[in-house]
């Protein structure tokens, strides 16, 4: 039955790499033996033929010499009549029990045929295209022939008018059977092919072998995945350490799989703590609107207390969600809108704004004019905010920030600083959290969420950016932040 070759693809790709790769190693292995095997093959039958024929070519060479030229001055050139004279004697002398020979003349016919006695062979039937070739003068007219179910070696010569002459008066044919050579060759062919097979079972049972132990680190890996995808991120591939692609392969699913679980476990943070942020103010209005209909109504004072109360919370989880909505739109715009900053001469353009809000506390720009960074200028302000929104939180009313802006490399290095209440180191490697706060119920009483920083960060990182902190409690804290020079 035909297949078609998309069905025999599908087909061999549901084989296992393990078979595939042994059936595809034997093949090979098989294809190179016996295109040597056949190479060797054809050179011994070759070598074995032409080393018979070269036999009887020297056997007849002083024979002929003996009957037709000797005693005869080399300028007299022998006849037709001569050969035919002699043509019995030579032909005789060269057949033996393994050589039959003939002496044709230059028309073909049969002069004389040297067999005697039964046990001589007979000879093979001359072969008109042959012999007209080496009656045409030819030297090299040797070819094998099956007579009788028999494979022969059929040598021709020339007889010519006189040795070396171009005049060819007849042809002597020696012919021997090919037996003993054609048993050799069976013999060397069936050890080939024997030799062929046996190479194809170990090769095939070898290559298996070696794709069974060198895949069993790739099973140990999709059972480790489907455990994987079953909901156990503690799962992790254990082979042993090897620095091969296999082992690379592993280690790299392993810190893929580390990642992803750090992903899961921020995710699912994040989702309770945002769950709690927004039951703590629903609690709080819940609680409020309960008092006022169970009869606060008719007290104006604990109406006004309670709706402002009310209208703190309700702005809280305004400004939650918006923040919510800044940090989703900052982690999926792609290409964010990119601008050429001067940033020494945008921070002043900012400390001027920021001096609004600042109630007091002093702002100062140092730094290096004309250096320039490539980024949203939206964002930058964005982040700017938060950072001296922070600062001015924890810093007295004689507090003191600075923005500073230097060179370093092919970056630039902008920091805000401050002489405030300063991060406890507990609370460093949290800060950037969503959510996360030093002092939760002090930022919450002033409407901080604990989202400043994450959108900082996440900011800061979509401008190819990074962010670093350093604070001693009561002294001061430095936000630097690094991006790429323009
Ligand atoms: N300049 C600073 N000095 C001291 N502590 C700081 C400073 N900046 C940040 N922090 C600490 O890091 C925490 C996280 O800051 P973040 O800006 O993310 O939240 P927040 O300011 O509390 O609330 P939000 O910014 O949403 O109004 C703060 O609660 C505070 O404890
Ligand atoms: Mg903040």
């Amino acid at each position: 039955m035909l297949c078609s070759p998309k069905m025999n693809s599908m087909q061999w790709k549901n084989i296992s790499i393990r078979f595939q790769l042994s059936i595809l190693y034997s093949l090979l292995l098989v294809t190179l033996l016996s295109l040597f095997s056949f190479g060797v093959f054809v050179n011994t039958k070759n070598f074995l033929i032409n080393n018979t024929a070269v036999r009887l070519k020297a056997q007849a060479k002083p024979v002929i010499q003996q009957w037709l030229y000797l005693n005869r001055e080399i300028k007299h050139e022998i006849d037709a009549g001569y050969l035919k004279e002699k043509a019995h004697l030579l032909a005789v002398d060269l057949t033996s029990r393994d050589t039959a020979a003939l002496v044709l003349d230059k028309h073909g016919s049969i002069l004389a045929t040297g067999r005697q006695l039964k046990e001589e062979p007979v000879p093979v039937p001359p072969n008109r295209s042959y012999y007209e070739k080496s009656l045409s003068g030819n030297n090299d007219v040797s070819y094998t022939e099956r007579n009788n179910g028999h494979l022969f070696l059929v040598v021709l010569i020339p007889l010519r008018k006189a040795p070396g002459s171009p005049a060819v008066l007849g042809v002597l044919q020696l012919s021997t059977s090919l037996s003993s050579i054609e048993n050799i060759l069976i013999r060397q062919k069936t050890i080939l092919i024997a030799g062929i097979i046996l190479v194809f079972i170990a090769g095939a049972l070898l290559g298996l072998w070696i794709t069974t132990t060198s895949l069993k680190e790739l099973r140990i890996m999709a059972s480790a995945c489907n455990e994987i995808s079953m909901g156990d991120f503690e799962k992790r591939i254990k082979i042993p350490k090897r620095n091969d692609e296999i082992g690379r392969l592993a280690d790299a699913f392993n810190y893929m799989i580390g990642r992803i679980k750090d992903l899961f476990d921020a995710q699912s943070r994040f989702v309770v703590n945002a769950a709690h942020e927004l039951r703590t103010p629903l609690t709080a209005i819940q609680g409020s609107l309960e008092v006022l209909m169970r009869g606060a109504q008719d007290d104006p004072q604990a109406i006004s207390r309670l709706t402002q109360g009310m209208y703190r919370e309700v702005t809280r989880l305004t400004r939650m969600c918006e923040q919510l909505l800044d940090l989703s739109r900052i982690k999926n715009s792609e290409n964010a809108r990119r601008e050429r900053i001067n940033i020494k001469k945008y921070l002043e353009d900012f400390a001027q704004y920021a001096g609004i809000i600042a109630e007091g506390r002093k702002l100062t720009v140092t730094g290096e004019p004309d250096l320039y960074i490539s980024a949203d200028p939206d964002s930058i302000k964005q982040v700017l905010f938060n950072l001296t929104d922070n600062a001015i939180q924890h810093t007295g009313r004689e507090g003191i920030i600075i923005f500073d802006c230097k060179s370093s490399g092919d970056k630039v290095k902008i920091s805000i600083s401050d002489n405030g209440s300063g991060i406890s180191s507990e609370d460093i490697p949290h800060i950037f959290e969503p959510f996360y706060r030093g002092d939760p119920s002090r930022s919450r009483r002033r409407g901080g969420t604990g989202l400043g920083l994450t959108i900082v960060k996440t900011i800061v990182e979509a401008n190819s950016g990074k962010i670093e902190v350093i604070s001693k409690p009561d002294e001061k804290t430095v936000f630097t932040i690094t991006f790429p020079l323009s």
